[in-house]
């Protein structure tokens, strides 16, 4: 148990599909995270981010929670969780109200939150995020700051990331049957944006795929926030069981084929190039195959591609399209596939780089990779507490369904001084 003379504990957990992560913090006296220990199991009952198995994933959480515990001889009594999988969606809610032309106060400001907080059926959706965007002053959009402006009509865009309820009350579930109360859930992207973006990067327009074992989430961050998110129910574990199936081989051979001799881009020497592995079901002693490395991308290749040209669709869908859209930063344990920078780069036809999560004091290098930038980013949440969030608001959606492209379009433009 905690008491007033221990440190502030964090506790973040990250349940992907292939590895749940843990990390313990405390704050510094600044108020940054610092690690004081770390833990990870491989993932099961976990289907395309998924809980599919409670009993199985509730395992995986105890032990890796009980790992950065005992590395920093600590206990802690809840965590802030990630939810990455399917079924998020991100839109805009606008509320108004009229303030008669005097100039407003901050609690005109707290009423009209305070009017946002009408509670409307979200359709089996649980809100995870209810931030404060840009505020409306009568008819000029992309005000950041209405304080002690003149004006008959106050609103604001409150922007609402939700998540389907059933498969989120199961991650819940499953974290409090491993006897750890849960803090809060988080949207992945929104961690993992806080982890490998700049603060600049999030400010004017950036894209960010992360691509995890068996999801790539694609989310667009322009005025500091997340403004559209897409998922896309494939991942670097694809590749894996491409390389499995095309040549016969154990998916843990397949998986050390693709990590150390894989790439996303080919080269003159792949004809020269020869990886071993041995058949299914062969015995010890018995002769290897012998792969080429021009056959082994001819099937990474292919997955690549696949996976690339579904993350542009989702780009081109939010509207991250040219000229406003940034660059791209690539995350997640699948940016690590050697050259798959420079390959997205050539297909998307903009700046993509690597993002990994930014150094936190303490963290081991066994966990500074990108398939970590959803967990750190939790602790770095966490660290600064809710960041705006109107908690357990329940939020009047303004039309029904996705409405990113316009959404996109409408902060850029309204940050960038437009109307
Ligand atoms: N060097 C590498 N080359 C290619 N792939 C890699 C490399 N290193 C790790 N990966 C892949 O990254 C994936 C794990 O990524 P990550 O840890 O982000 O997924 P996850 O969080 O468990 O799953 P998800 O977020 O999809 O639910 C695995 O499929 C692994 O094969
Ligand atoms: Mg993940």
């Amino acid at each position: 148990m905690a008491n007033r003379e221990e440190p502030i504990l964090i506790g973040a957990l990250d349940i992907g599909s292939s590895k749940v992560s843990a990390i313990v913090c405390t704050l510094d006296e600044e108020g940054r995270p610092r690690v004081l220990g770390t833990g990870q199991r491989q993932s099961r009952g976990v289907k395309r981010g998924f809980v599919t198995d409670m009993e199985a994933t509730e395992v995986a959480v105890r032990e890796a929670v009980e790992q950065a515990e005992r590395m920093s001889s600590q206990n802690i009594e809840d965590v802030w969780a990630s939810y990455g999988a399917g079924g998020l969606s991100s839109d805009l809610a606008t509320v108004e109200v009229e303030i008669g032309g005097h100039q407003v106060e901050p609690t005109d400001v707290e009423e009209l939150l305070q009017s946002g907080r009408e509670a409307v059926d979200r359709d089996g959706q649980v809100v995870l995020h209810a931030n404060p965007a840009l505020y409306t002053i009568d008819d000029v959009q992309g005000v950041r700051s209405p304080v002690g402006m003149h004006a008959s009509r106050l609103g604001v865009d409150i922007h609402v990331i939700a998540a389907d309820e059933a498969p989120l009350r199961n991650v819940d579930l499953t974290i409090r049957q491993a006897h750890l109360g849960v803090r809060a859930i988080v949207a992945s992207p929104v961690a993992a944006a806080l982890a490998c973006l700049s603060p600049e990067e999030r400010d004017l327009g950036v894209a960010l795929v992360e691509l995890g074992a068996e999801v790539t989430n694609v989310s667009l961050h322009a005025g500091g926030m997340l403004v559209g998110l897409r998922s896309i129910p494939i991942g670097a574990k694809d590749i894996t069981d491409d390389i499995a199936a095309a040549f016969g081989v154990r998916r843990r051979d397949a998986e050390r084929i693709k990590c150390f001799h894989g790439s996303a881009m080919t080269s003159p020497r792949d004809n020269h190039e020869v990886v071993e592995a041995l058949p299914i079901g062969a015995e010890d002693g018995s002769e290897p195959l012998r792969i080429s490395r021009a056959q082994l991308m001819t099937v990474i290749r292919q997955r690549v591609e696949r996976t690339t040209a579904e993350v542009e669709a989702a780009l081109k869908d939010m509207g991250f399209v040219k000229p406003v859209g940034g660059q791209v930063v690539l995350t997640g344990g699948g940016a690590e596939l050697k050259n798959i920078a420079d390959y997205m780069q050539g297909v998307l036809g903009r700046a993509v780089r690597v993002g990994r999560p930014r150094a936190i004091t303490g963290l081991p290098d066994a966990h500074s990779g990108p398939a970590f930038s959803s967990l750190v980013g939790l602790a770095l949440l966490a660290s600064q507490g809710s960041g705006g969030d109107i908690r357990d608001l329940a939020l009047p959606r303004s039309k029904p369904g996705p409405q990113a492209t316009g959404m996109f379009s409408r902060l850029m433009t309204a940050i960038k001084g437009g109307r």
